[in-house]
C-alpha cells in the first residue's frame, strides 16, 4: 500500500503532529512491556525505505538529557521536582535532536514521549492532567508524534520479565498498583487520540507484534518517501 492509497489515514487527513517533512513514531507502555525489544528492528525496517532513520529514547536523547535520566531514575526528589527534569530533558531533546531531525526529512523513532509523561507522573505519580497540558503546550508547541505504538501488558506479567532482565530502578521498584494506575492512564490517552495509537498486546510473541507493526507502518503510509505535505 503506498502514500496514496485511500485506507492512508495520514496521506489522506494529511494531518501530522508537526508539520515537518519527516516521519515521527513513538512507542509506549509500563516497563517491561517490550518496547526497546523492538526498536532496532522498527530502525532497520524502515530505513528499508531509504528515509534516515533515527532511533533515540527518553528520558535522554542528547548529552544534557542523558544526565537527567540518570538523575530521573536514580535520585530521590519530589514528584514535581521528577516532572519538571522530565521535560527539561524533553526540552533539550526536541530543540536539539527531534525537530532538527523532521525538518531535514528523517524518521524519528522515539522510545517514550510525553504520553509516558501523562502516564507515569500523570496516572503513577497523581500529578495533575492540567500541569502537563500547559508544559507540554509551552515545551512543544503542538509537536506530537504521527503515529504511537502501545505496548499493552498487564503489571504483573510486566514485572516477571522485568525480573528476569534486569536490576530495577527507581521507577521499576513501585509496586503493581502503580503500574496499573500507568497502564490505565495510558488507555485514558489512547481513548483521547485513538487515529494517532495502534495498541498492541504485549502477551504476543515478538514475531506476532512486528507482524502488527509492518503492516500498520505500510498501511499508514509512513514508509513512503513522499510526505505529502
Ligand atoms: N512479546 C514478548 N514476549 C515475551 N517476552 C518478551 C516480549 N517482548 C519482550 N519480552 C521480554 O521482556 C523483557 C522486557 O522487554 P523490554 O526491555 O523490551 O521492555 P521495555 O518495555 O523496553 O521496558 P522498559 O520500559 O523498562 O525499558 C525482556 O527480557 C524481553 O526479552
Ligand atoms: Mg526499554
Amino acid at each position: 500500500m503506498n502514500d496514496a492509497s485511500p485506507a492512508n489515514g495520514l496521506a489522506r487527513t494529511g494531518v501530522r503532529g508537526h508539520g515537518l517533512p519527516g516521519r515521527f513514531l513513538s512507542v509506549e507502555g509500563i516497563d517491561g512491556a517490550g518496547k526497546s525489544t523492538h526498536l532496532d528492528w522498527l530502525a532497520e525496517h524502515c530505513r528499508q525505505s531509504g528515509r534516515e532513520v533515527i532511533v533515540t529514547r527518553e528520558p535522554g536523547g542528547t548529552p544534557l538529557g542523558e544526565r537527567l535520566r540518570e538523575l530521573l531514575l536514580h535520585e530521590t526528589m519530589g514528584v514535581q521536582t521528577e516532572l519538571l527534569l522530565v521535560f527539561a530533558a524533553r526540552c533539550e531533546h526536541v530543540n536539539e535532536l527531534i525537530r532538527p531531525a523532521l525538518t531535514r526529512g528523517a524518521m524519528v523513532i522515539c522510545d517514550r514521549f510525553t504520553d509516558s509523561t501523562h502516564a507515569y507522573q500523570g496516572g503513577g505519580r497523581g500529578l495533575k492532567a492540567g500541569w502537563i497540558d500547559q508544559l507540554e503546550a509551552v515545551v512543544l508547541g503542538g509537536l506530537r508524534p504521527d503515529r504511537t505504538y502501545l505496548f499493552d501488558l498487564p503489571a504483573d506479567i510486566a514485572a516477571r520479565r522485568r525480573a528476569a532482565a534486569r536490576e530495577a530502578d527507581r521507577f521499576e521498584q513501585e509496586d503493581l498498583d502503580f503500574f496499573e494506575r500507568v497502564r490505565a492512564a495510558y488507555s485514558r490517552r489512547v481513548s483521547q487520540d485513538p487515529e494517532r495509537f495502534l495498541r498492541l498486546d504485549g502477551r504476543e510473541t515478538v514475531d506476532t507484534l512486528r507482524a502488527r507493526i509492518a503492516d500498520d507502518l505500510a498501511t499508514q503510509g509512513l514508509l513512503g518517501h513522499n510526505a505529502g505535505h
